[in-house]
């Protein structure tokens, strides 16, 4: 089970994330539950990376529902295409948002809010989650964010 975890004593993203990855691996490891699990990869996430606000949206009949998340209280439910979230659903892609004001139908959960970026997690080729991340900067995430979020979904598949 969990112990602390190590932090990267780096302002650097890269390797913030390269320190949190292998431990999110071995802090699912053993546990079936998919609650349990996901609440600590948000937790990590955002303990490692400081995000703004960090969490899965599940798909339950037909539409999202907010899951295990950390940062401030956000929208229940999302529908399909709706929003970057819903839209990433639909689409089956990674969203990046450097501006939400300017993405057509974003849903403001917060007024803070100003980038974003939303990664579908897949099962049998259907997408079961989104992971989303907000920043309350602008532009905050990049290629970066992209590739290391991408191996969290990964890991995050593996117990779907
Ligand atoms: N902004 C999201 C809604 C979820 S909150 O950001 C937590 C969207 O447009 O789908």
């Amino acid at each position: 089970m969990a112990e602390a975890l190590i932090l990267a004593n780096s302002t650097d993203k890269a390797e913030r994330y390269k320190t949190l990855i292998p431990q999110l691996a071995s802090l699912v490891q053993g546990e079936t539950d998919t609650v349990a699990n996901l609440s600590n990869v948000a937790a990590a996430l955002r303990q490692a990376l400081n995000f703004f606000w960090v969490g899965f949206y599940l798909v339950k009949n037909n539409e999202l529902v907010l899951g295990p998340f950390q940062g401030p209280i956000a929208c229940t439910r999302i529908g399909y295409g709706k929003g970057v979230c819903g839209t990433s659903w639909k689409e089956k892609k990674v969203i990046r948002v450097p501006n939400v004001d300017e993405f057509p139908g974003h849903i403001a959960c917060s007024s803070d809010s100003k980038s974003e970026i939303v990664l579908p997690a897949f099962k049998n080729g259907e997408v079961v989650l989104v992971l989303d991340v907000d920043s309350d900067v602008l532009d905050d995430f990049d290629k970066t964010d992209e590739v290391y979020l991408g191996e969290v979904i990964h890991i995050v598949e593996q117990f779907l």
